[in-house]
């Protein structure tokens, strides 16, 4: 406006009729593209260009240009192109609360409410959960195809009787779900089935529902229509949850979340959204085995050394709570090759079964195959038997098997390895009343593991009368309480001295 006036100060003495006119043949101009913008500012959606960016599909990270090798996680062509158009309104309405300046708070000033959990009726996933569903907090379950996640949700929706639950399925039909539902008994129950992918629809049937509970299966079928890109794809998944998110934030209902990890990485895996949810599930086991174990990853409302066991049975999914029991073979010969471990899986002690077969390597390499087991680890505990035992393990084919699909990392079944590879390979049998617990060190030294006394407690409860440990773990240890005879030992040598006489 101001250069209008200054036009106008300086034009109208010298031309006066003139630069009436030009003014206001430019002052309508203006006024008229004034119009125009104010036009334009309101149709943010229509003008609005698409946007596009390039995704890692493996790990999530975001380029504007297209790269061959992904900096953030090294996978090659991985980068998608995919379409972005930002739009003004959430679709989950968001309450138009003014911003207002926090202050900071004394920590005794901040109260809150004890907030009322979700019991559900299975015992393995509330331990898991840390005591129950959190009201408001996201659960990540994540886990590859046929696991039996959907299986899961579905029997928790089925056994809460007093909790309305949503259960908004993208993958199965109506019909397919009901089937389902009749294979794993449908009781008393207040469960609605919701077979949508659009979250605007689904946030409508929230609405009109109310449920207590919200499970989504799965996360990678949502789209939202405020994003481009097809369902699955990173940027999709990653709105979809950040809508629910918002959902379960302001309306204070939970939502389970699944959400699939594939080895071919067309789907987007759920481990873009890690840092999103409160709390990630993983489910895993063998397909082909009956066990599965839910273990906790994160969980903002607990503790993340949790651990659920499941047996997988014609009629669901079956809680194990006696699980060292049923994952030790009831043998009746004596067989060589066979330890037991008394391990610990998150807080629980487990004893699992290890099982070996070492024989002459028949070809010019020896074959070393381990499942369960971290296979370089076996090659180190091997190689500390050549070194420290003088066992000739080089020309050795070797076969390490844990029993039950069971995948250990924890160090404390080194030793019962140890064992199971030098009964195999001497060929004799390790009494069935004696297990293992310790951790075994490159100069071939027994090292101390974690939480002894559970350990010990589990195999005496299971019967064992003989258990293995570090002589460092006997320090501080009461030996009183237990009735199992205790070996605590140095060294490796001093453990086959004693097992094989
Ligand atoms: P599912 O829950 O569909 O796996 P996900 O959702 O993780 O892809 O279940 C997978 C497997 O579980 C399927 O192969 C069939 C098996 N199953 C049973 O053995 N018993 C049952 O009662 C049910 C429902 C499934
Ligand atoms: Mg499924």
């Amino acid at each position: 406006m101001c250069c209008y006036y200054f036009c106008f100060s300086i034009l109208f003495p010298v031309f006066p009729c003139f630069s009436f006119s030009f003014c206001f043949f430019f002052l309508s101009c203006s006024s008229i593209a004034y119009i125009l913008l104010i036009f334009i500012n309101n149709y943010p959606v229509k003008m609005s260009k698409a946007k596009s960016t390039y995704f890692c599909q493996s790990c999530g990270a975001q380029s504007a240009k297209w790269v061959g090798r992904c900096p953030s996680c090294g996978e090659w062509n991985t980068y998608v192109e995919e379409l972005i158009s930002k739009e003004e309104k959430a679709p989950w309405k968001s309450s138009t609360t003014r911003q207002v300046a926090q202050k900071p708070k004394h920590l005794d000033e901040i109260t809150y409410d004890q907030q009322q959990r979700i019991a559900t009726s299975d015992g393995e996933l509330n331990r898991v959960l840390g005591g129950g569903i959190v009201p408001g907090s996201i659960v990540l379950i994540g886990g590859e195809p046929g696991i039996g996640k959907s299986t899961l949700m579905l029997q928790i929706a089925l056994s809460l009787s007093t909790v309305k639950v949503l259960y908004v399925s993208g993958e199965e039909s109506e019909e397919q779900i009901k089937m389902r539902a009749e294979r794993l008994g449908t009781g008393e129950n207040n469960t609605y089935i919701l077979a949508e992918t659009g979250t605007q629809n689904i946030f409508k049937q929230i609405e009109a529902l109310e449920p207590d509970l919200v499970i989504i299966d799965s996360i990678q079928t949502l789209h939202s229509a405020h994003i481009e890109s097809s369902p699955g794809s990173i940027s999709q998944v990653r709105e979809c949850t950040a809508e629910l998110l918002k959902y379960a934030k302001e309306s204070g209902t939970p939502v389970l979340l699944i959400g699939h990890i594939t080895k071919e990485g067309t789907l987007a895996g759920p481990k873009v959204l890690e840092h999103m949810v409160d709390t990630v599930l993983q489910f895993e086991g063998d397909r082909h085995m009956t066990y599965r174990i839910l273990r906790t990853i994160k969980n903002r409302f607990g503790s993340t050394s949790e651990l659920g066991i499941y047996e997988m049975q014609g009629s669901g999914l079956r809680e194990v709570s006696n699980p060292s029991e049923i994952l030790i073979s009831q043998r009746e010969e004596k067989l060589s090759g066979t330890a037991i471990a008394g391990s610990l899986e998150g807080n629980r002690p487990l004893l699992i079964e290890v099982q070996s077969l070492v024989s002459p390597a028949t070809y010019g390499t020896p074959q070393r195959s381990s499942t369960g087991f971290d296979g370089k680890r076996l090659n180190m505990l091997l190689a500390v038997l050549e070194k420290r035992g003088g066992f000739r393990m080089g020309t050795q084919d070797v076969f390490l098997n844990i029993a039950g699909g069971l995948k250990v990392e924890d160090p404390g079944i080194d030793l019962s390895i140890c064992a199971s590879l030098v009964s195999s390979y001497e060929d004799i049998a390790i009494p069935s009343t004696v297990c293992f617990a310790a951790e075994v060190g490159l100069g071939g030294e027994i090292r101390a593991v974690n939480r002894i006394e559970n350990r010990i407690a589990e195999a005496e409860k299971l019967g064992f009368k003989e258990i293995y440990i570090s002589k460092y773990n006997k320090k501080g240890l009461d030996l009183s309480r237990f009735t199992m005879k205790i070996h605590a030992c140095g060294k490796l040598e001093e453990v086959f001295s004693i097992l094989l006489g």
